[in-house]
């Protein structure tokens, strides 16, 4: 049956994401397997978020507050900026395709970092703008670059900070300079969805925007330093007017009633948010170190991941660490034919990965 539909959505490669643990043990009949795939909270989601909700589920037969309010003044407070500029979505996600709703029109360029997180390419294909991809340069993204690909169809600029699949971060003058010479109509949209584990202090966020660039839109998410993945509670900070147009097309109730309420009760959990921390920047400088001691190339991110170049087709170790149940992601299909992309686990998921390794190396 045809049923209409523009070339533009049928182009759209659909989106795989890492493959689930049960998955895996149902298909290779083995259990006590380790997903390092999706770079989500290796602790487990936020206590606090976890008894808020618990306290709350006798509420489930009433639709969410469709305006969000108590996570919107959590978060206004958190963040110091005025209510009106937080736009909540159901995961950072959401945001991508309500901007791509009310900016982007058919014909629109939209300038993707590649590689870089899949849905960029996704969410302005599905509006019918076209994706240009613009490489990295040494795995991190080249505002150079962007500036240089900026035609007067450009709508859209896409900043992943840090970089979702190599862990590089842009830093200030670099984004200084972007945002000086783009024209006005070009909305820079800035992802932070792993900000909260940047230790690098020159690297910088959009917010820092917010009062001379409304042009800047700044996404975060609670998917991952705040361990909520499975509830899907993100945010974008933007100018009160792009705000306001955002919750039009915004579905009334896209953030259920738990996630709002995980969500604010996270905010407040300062010592989950430390002990992740700890527990990711640990695990990063023990694997990188073990991986140097095996002669691996392991690249520095500042995000809960990072890229190993195995010297080989990287499918063939993703399958063979599958063997072995450990789940990583091959890059192959971001253009990265030898590396896997390893999230960080909790230290013994790190050593079952680093085991894992050893096995399928020798
Ligand atoms: C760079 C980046 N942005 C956004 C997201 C989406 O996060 P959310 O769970 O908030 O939709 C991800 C998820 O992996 C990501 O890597």
């Amino acid at each position: 049956m045809n049923f209409n539909v523009p070339d533009y959505i049928k182009n759209i490669a659909p989106y795989v994401p890492g493959k689930p643990i049960e998955e895996l043990e149902r298909e290779y009949g083995i259990s006590d397997s380790v997903k390092l795939a999706s770079n989500e909270n290796p602790l487990g989601p936020s206590p606090k978020a976890m008894a808020a909700i618990a306290h709350s589920v006798r509420n489930l037969h009433r639709y969410p507050d469709g305006a969000g309010f108590d996570l919107i003044q959590r978060l206004a407070a958190y963040l110091k900026v005025p209510p009106d500029r937080i736009v909540i979505g159901n995961g950072s996600d959401d945001l991508l395709g309500m901007l791509a709703r009310v900016l982007l029109q058919p014909g629109d360029e939209v300038l993707v970092p590649d590689p870089s997180f899949l849905m960029y390419t996704i969410v302005a294909q599905s509006a019918g703008a076209v994706p240009i991809k613009v490489p990295l340069k040494e795995l991190a993204i080249d505002p150079e670059a962007m500036l240089s690909r900026v035609g007067p169809r450009t709508r859209m600029v896409f900043i992943c900070n840090p970089n979702n699949p190599t862990g590089a971060v842009v830093r200030r003058p670099a984004l200084d300079a972007l945002l000086a010479a783009l024209p006005p109509r070009v909305v820079v949209v800035v992802d932070e969805a792993y900000f909260e584990f940047v230790r690098d202090e020159n690297c910088i966020s959009g917010l820092a925007y917010l009062d001379t660039r409304p042009a800047v839109v700044t996404l975060r998410t609670f998917s991952k330093a705040y361990g909520l993945a499975g509830l899907r509670v993100g945010y974008g900070v933007m100018a009160a007017p792009l705000a306001e147009l955002l919750n039009r097309v915004r579905m009334p109730f896209n953030v259920n009633s738990l996630a709002q309420i995980a969500a604010t009760a996270a905010l407040d959990d300062d010592e989950f948010l430390n002990r992740t921390l700890g527990v990711v920047h640990e695990g990063m400088d023990f694997l990188h170190a073990e991986l140097a001691q095996r002669g691996l190339r392991a690249f520095s991110s500042q995000a809960n991941f990072f890229l190993v170049d195995v010297g080989r087709p990287a499918d063939e170790v993703f399958q063979a660490l599958l063997h072995h149940g450990v789940i990583v992601r091959s890059m192959r299909a971001y253009g990265y034919p030898r590396f896997i992309r390893v999230s960080i686990g909790l230290p013994e998921e790190n050593r079952r990965f680093l085991k894992a390794l050893d096995l399928v190396w020798t």
